[in-house]
């Protein structure tokens, strides 16, 4: 059964239903579960370092570290710019690190198959059972299974899976990529007839308001010494558990081989998956051998048409839409790369708030996860394979296991993702370097070899492929592989496309690259400026303390600000949408690269989840809910000259200072906000905007001196799975409880009952502190608390104070 943790109780009650409905469809009986898929995360042992002979039985791991997976070491780490990562992979430490889990296996589990599924691991994991070598998978990014079975002990001997991670040669990525079995780990035991892993394939070719055609292709595995007549069963139900649609095929598979069935289903009147109605439908596949049943499992699926048109954009069911999506990076901020469902869906809620609907996964396969959620709610994926092939980016990077490697990573990849209704375009991959020599053919004989591995898997797909060189001539463009060019900026050679590729489908793959400082504002804001001029320029659109003004006029060179990249998008009909780079800020890629800068300053949304002002302009163009935002803060010096902006869906907007009127304006031309240029004086500044009969109201005031904290939890109530979290937004206020828009308090953290501290954090590109600590200075006026159940229930209480601050405490249960 496919699950993740969000909704692992809502997949369990749905398989129980779902076997009721076999059982009631089939008429047979079915006795006991056939097969289980466990998370496999609990109690590993771990060392940081290197060890002779660790994956022998015998070795004493005792002293070891326990924890529980997904886990990234390198997050634990200090910030240092000479760890061999660099300030680019987020100067944080690498090396080699070794998991070890010991467990027993019941004797009932002789007669079946045991496998052990890792979702990621960064980088180069071997993995022995029992002191038996299973194999290699040098790419992080990569899910793997490994067959268990032949060496497992049963009863009360024991078994050590052992697992060891080098990430020790680096550089080997541009951006944090994250240290250990980072992802979940599954434990898999079936029937010796059985569903491999990703074996079942759904498509929808045929759809209409009538009915749709479901094409099930599902792989069933005869380990048995005797060839075995098979019954596959093949029941849709919608997403009420409603059974809508079924089938059954059988088949005499041969011992000790794969065999795939191929059925065709018909769903009458379809509800279609949308960005705004995410309708999922589950294939539950019952595999039968007379009246046992030998496998069940389960696929999520959705039925949805699209087209790329090259004059005309994308079309979801029929209607056009604008693909307005962001990319990102897998980090999650203070969490680092150990996946957490919960942190990845608040990162995808506050997207879907801005009117965001569509992500790119740059530029690696994400988190299984992340395109469950995506399913889920409505987002359009672009699933990206590779940052390099053949040609390096960085030293140790994966263009020395390219040439081993990719077919089965990208195999692998199209394997396991290919069910997800989300995903709507394969990447090849990013900025790849072979694209720029016009005179050497490498770059076409790849991009045909890529295409073609997705093809033989996928067809209902087009392929892309984020290129920066957007010239005639590039050898990828010009191979014929791909069926949408992806633009990777170019924002002047937009306009020309339909005359340079006539005929040709665009999307805007990577565009953007805007840099701002959460809360940092610099005068005067009309100029735009570009940073660096040129590489050997010293950095002029930032400060000496590497903070860049947040209001939307700094861009990177190749890039553009949001404004700009937007308007591009939105004016030009056959662009079919764009993935802002990004959507979060990420640990490393500092733009301006000077330490102490070590993550980036590009997402919409800090790093700690904060979103800056630019993430109203966004919500005021791509939803229809009522926005108007003022920016900047309201502290500065009497008299000085500031820029007021604001980013509303409004007809009119009248700005006031202290009750006077400073005139009304009216969005014009290109502009996406509104400019007023005022002496300051301190008070309050109001804004007040008209939309059709509504009136929005909106105030920024001038704060006093800190005098107190106030926790506010994103969740009150969390599930005491030892997973869950609460996001605890801290604010440092003054005495009329108006946030303090510097204030850089350092604030310290007490946490009792069932939980911990997750990470602490502040968004702060340049703020060394170490994420997992008690304590955390705020920036300007604010901090992060992540707060984790540990898999008990009762109450978490989190208390924070400062030095002449007035404290705060907040209970968070755990159920
Ligand atoms: C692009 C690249 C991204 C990131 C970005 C920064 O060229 O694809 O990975 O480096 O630039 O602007």
């Amino acid at each position: 059964m496919k699950t993740h943790l969000s909704t692992a109780s809502k997949a369990a009650a749905f398989l129980s239903m779902s076997v009721a409905l076999v059982v009631l469809f089939a008429g047979s009986l079915v006795s006991s579960q056939p097969g289980t898929t466990e998370l496999f995360c609990r109690d590993w042992r771990f060392f940081l370092g290197d060890v002779k002979n660790g994956e022998t039985m015998t070795m004493d791991d005792s002293q070891w570290r326990m924890l529980d997976l997904p886990h990234d070491w390198s997050i634990e780490g200090m910030f240092n710019p000479d760890n061999p990562a660099g300030v680019g992979g987020g100067a944080l430490p690498g090396g080699i690190g070794w998991y070890r889990k010991t467990f027993t296996m019941p004797e009932s589990g002789s007669s079946k198959l045991t496998f052990v599924r890792f979702d990621g691991v960064y980088r180069n994991s071997e993995v022995w059972i029992n002191g038996h070598y299973l194999g290699k998978r040098p790419y992080g990014y990569s899910s793997f299974e490994y067959d268990l079975t032949p060496f497992l002990r049963y009863g009360v001997d024991k078994n050590v899976l052992a697992v060891k991670v080098d990430n020790s040669e680096q550089p080997n990525s541009r951006w944090y990529s994250g240290s250990g079995i980072y992802r979940n780990v599954w434990l898999v035991t079936t029937e010796k007839v059985y569903v491999p892993n990703w074996g079942t394939f759904v498509s929808t070719p045929a759809v209409t308001e009538a009915s749709a055609t479901a094409e099930v292709k599902t792989r069933v595995a005869n380990a048995l010494q005797q060839d075995q007549p098979v019954t596959l069963k093949t029941v849709v139900v919608d997403k009420n558990g409603k059974e809508v649609a079924a089938t059954e095929s059988n088949a005499v598979i041969p011992k000790s081989s794969v065999y795939e069935f191929e059925q065709t289903l018909t769903i009458a009147k379809p509800e279609l998956w949308s960005v705004d109605a995410p309708v999922l439908y589950h294939a539950v596949t019952t595999v039968e051998l007379g009246s046992a049943v030998s496998a069940q499992y389960t696929t999520a699926f959705g039925i949805r048409t699209f087209t790329f048109d090259s004059a005309k954009g994308f079309f979801l069911n029929g209607k056009h839409m604008k693909i307005l999506g962001v990319c990102d990076h897998h980090d999650l901020g203070c969490l680092g790369a150990a996946v957490n469902t919960r942190a990845l869906q608040r990162q995808l809620e506050l997207l879907k708030e801005m009117g965001c609907n569509g992500i790119r996964t740059s530029h690696n396969p994400p988190a299984p996860e992340l395109l469950d959620l995506c399913d889920e709610m409505g987002f359009i994926v672009m699933d990206e394979a590779f940052d390099m092939w053949m040609k390096e980016k960085t030293k140790f990077d994966y263009h020395l296991d390219f040439a081993q490697w990719h077919k089965r990573d990208l195999e692998d990849m199209v394997l396991r993702d290919r069910n997800h209704p989300s995903i709507f375009m394969w990447s090849i991959g990013n900025e790849i370097n072979e694209q720029w020599d016009h005179s050497d053919s490498s770059g076409s004989v790849i991009a045909r070899d890529l295409a073609g591995i997705i093809r033989s898997l996928d067809t209902t797909r087009p392929i892309v492929s984020n290129c920066n060189d957007d010239k005639r001539g590039n050898p990828l463009i010009e191979s014929g592989a791909l069926d949408i060019i992806g633009f990777s900026y170019g924002h002047n050679d937009y306009a020309l496309f339909p005359k340079t590729y006539p005929g040709k489908k665009l999307v805007g793959s990577e565009t953007t690259s805007a840099l701002e400082t959460r809360g940092h504002y610099d005068m005067p804001s009309d100029s735009i400026r570009r940073w660096p001029v040129r590489w050997d320029v010293p950095f002029t659109a930032g400060n000496p303390d590497n903070t860049v003004s947040a209001y939307d006029n700094v861009s990177a060179p190749w890039g553009a600000t949001h404004e700009e990249g937007w308007n591009l998008v939105k004016k030009n009909d056959f662009v079919s949408g764009m993935f802002i780079w990004t959507g979060f800020d990420y640990l490393g890629e500092p733009t301006p690269y000077s330490w102490p800068s070590r993550s980036s300053y590009f997402g919409i949304i800090d790093l700690a989840g904060f979103p800056k002002d630019v993430y109203y302009m966004y919500q005021s163009e791509w939803t229809n809910k009522p926005v108007l935002h003022i920016l900047p803060h309201w502290n500065w010096k009497k008299g000085q000259t500031i820029d007021v902006w604001v980013f509303a869906n409004c007809d009119e907007v009248e700005l006031f200072l202290n009750g006077k009127s400073m005139g009304a304006r009216k969005k014009t031309g290109d502009e996406l906000h509104m400019m007023w240029r005022l002496a300051y004086e301190p008070g309050t500044l109001k804004a007040v905007g008209k939309r059709g009969k509504e009136v929005l109201t909106e105030e920024v005031k001038t704060a006093g001196a800190p005098v107190k904290i106030v926790l506010q939890p994103d969740r009150n109530v969390i599930s005491a799975d030892g997973r869950d979290l609460s996001f605890i937004t801290v604010k440092v206020l003054d005495d009329k409880g108006t946030l303090v828009s510097d204030a850089g308090n350092l604030i310290r953290f007490k946490i009792s009952g069932e939980g911990k501290i997750a990470g602490v954090d502040n968004g702060c590109e340049t703020d060394l502190g170490s994420f997992k600590a008690d304590h955390r200075k705020a920036f300007n006026g604010l901090a992060l608390v992540v707060l984790q159940s540990n898999g008990k229930t009762g109450t978490v209480t989190l208390e924070a104070a400062s030095d002449g601050l007035e404290g705060s405490t907040v209970v968070v249960q755990s159920k």
